[in-house]
C-alpha cells in the first residue's frame, strides 16, 4: 500500500516557471521558482513575448531541478497539477504543454488549476483549512473575495471592478520612477512617510464587497501633477504612505465586514500584495479584536507566484476526483467557479 501522496505543481501563467513537488498536501519537497523580472524591469512591465521565450528557455530545467532537489523519480508521482488560466496565454501555454508530455511520457493523470485557487492553497502549508472560510485574493490581476464552503468550492462574493490592488500599486510605483514590480517599493516608502494626503476611499454602495482603486490611482497621479504645476513638491513617502493607507483601509474594512456576514472560521489572505507588510499588520490588527475568527497569511516565499501552491490545489481536486485530459488548454479566462 502506498503511504505517501506525491503532486508536482506547475506555473507559467505570467513571469515565473515554477515548478514543485509537494507530499500529502501540506509539506514541501521542492519548490524551484525561476524569475523574470530583471528581463521584464526595463520594460516597466511583463512583456508577453519575451515571458512566453523565457519559459521555454527555461521549463526543462526547472523540472529537473525540482525533481533532483525531491530525490523522487517520476514513478513516485501520483498527479500533475497544472495552471490552466488565467494568465498570459502564451506563458500559459508553455506549462500546460509541458505537464501534458510528463504526464503521458509516465503515464501520470493530469490536473488542471485555477492560479487564483492555487494562491488561496497557499495557507495550506501554514494550517490545515477550517470551513467555512474566506480568502482575500490581492495580486496582480485580481482583487477578489472568494467564499469558500469546502475544499474546491469558491463563490466569489466581491471583485474589483477596475484595477486590482496590485496593478494600481505598479501604476502608482511608475507615476513615482520607480522600477517594477511597484508594490514592494512602495511598500518600503509607505512606512518612511506619513499619510498626510487626502485621498479618496472607494466602498462603494452600501453592503457591496466589490472594490475600484481606479479613482484612487488617478487622484495620486493628479496630485503629483498639480503639485508640479504649481512648482510644488510632493514627499514621494507620504504619498505612498497615503496610498497605501487608502488601499488598506478598503481592503481590511470588507474583508471584516464579509467575514462576520459569511460566519467564518478563517480568513486566509492570498496574493502577490498579501507580500504587502502594511497589510499583513493591518488584518492582523483587525482580527485580533475578532477571536472567533482566525486569520492566516502566508510565509512571503508563497505569496508571490510559484508551484508549490498549484500543487496543493491540486492535490484537493485530485482527491475529489478531478482529472484533465490532453485536451487540456490555455484558458487566459477561466473561470474559478469551474471548479465547485
Ligand atoms: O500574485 P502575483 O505574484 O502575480 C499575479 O498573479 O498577478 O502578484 C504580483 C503583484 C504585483 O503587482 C506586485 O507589485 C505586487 O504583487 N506585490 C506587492 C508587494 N509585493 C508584491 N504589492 C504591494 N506590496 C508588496 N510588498
Ligand atoms: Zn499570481
Amino acid at each position: 500500500m502506498k503511504k505517501e501522496l506525491y503532486i508536482m505543481g506547475v506555473e507559467t501563467s505570467c513571469d515565473e516557471t515554477a515548478v514543485a513537488i509537494i507530499k500529502n498536501g501540506r509539506h514541501i519537497v521542492s519548490n524551484i521558482v525561476a524569475s523574470q523580472i530583471e528581463s521584464h524591469k526595463r520594460f516597466g512591465g511583463v512583456v508577453p513575448e519575451i515571458a512566453s521565450r523565457h519559459h521555454v528557455e527555461q521549463v526543462t530545467i526547472v523540472f529537473e531541478e525540482a525533481m533532483r532537489e525531491a530525490g523522487i523519480s517520476y514513478a513516485d508521482l501520483d498527479a500533475i497539477a497544472v495552471t490552466a488560466g488565467p494568465g498570459l496565454v502564451g506563458a500559459l501555454l508553455i506549462g500546460v504543454n509541458a505537464a501534458k508530455a510528463i504526464a503521458f511520457a509516465h503515464e501520470i493523470p493530469l490536473v488542471g488549476v485555477h492560479h487564483i485557487a492555487g494562491h488561496i492553497y497557499a495557507n495550506r502549508f501554514v494550517k490545515e483549512m477550517e470551513f467555512p472560510l474566506l480568502a482575500l485574493v490581492v495580486s496582480g490581476g485580481h482583487t477578489e473575495l472568494i467564499f469558500m464552503k469546502e475544499h474546491g468550492y469558491f463563490e466569489v462574493i466581491g471583485e474589483t471592478r477596475d484595477d486590482a490592488a496590485g496593478e494600481a500599486y505598479d501604476k502608482v510605483a511608475r507615476t513615482l520612477n520607480l522600477p517594477y514590480p511597484g508594490g514592494p517599493h512602495i511598500d518600503k516608502l509607505a512606512h518612511e512617510g506619513t499619510p498626510t494626503i487626502k485621498l479618496p476611499r472607494a466602498w462603494l454602495e452600501q453592503g457591496s464587497y466589490d472594490f475600484s482603486f481606479s479613482g484612487l490611482k488617478s487622484a495620486v497621479i493628479n496630485t503629483l501633477h498639480n503639485a508640479e504645476q504649481r512648482g510644488e513638491k510632493i514627499n514621494p513617502k507620504d504619498l505612498a504612505a497615503s496610498f497605501q493607507e487608502s488601499v488598506i483601509d478598503v481592503l481590511v474594512g470588507k474583508t471584516v465586514a464579509a467575514a462576520k456576514e459569511y460566519n467564518v472560521k478563517q480568513v486566509l489572505l492570498a496574493g502577490g500584495v498579501a507580500a504587502n507588510k502594511g497589510l499583513r499588520a493591518a488584518l492582523t490588527e483587525a482580527f485580533s479584536e475578532l477571536s472567533e475568527v482566525e486569520l492566516i497569511i502566508p510565509p512571503l516565499s508563497l505569496c508571490t507566484d510559484n508551484a508549490a501552491m498549484i500543487a496543493a490545489a491540486g492535490t484537493v481536486l485530485f482527491e475529489k476526483g478531478q482529472r484533465a485530459n490532453f485536451a487540456l488548454n490555455a484558458n487566459p479566462g477561466l473561470d474559478i467557479t469551474i471548479h465547485n
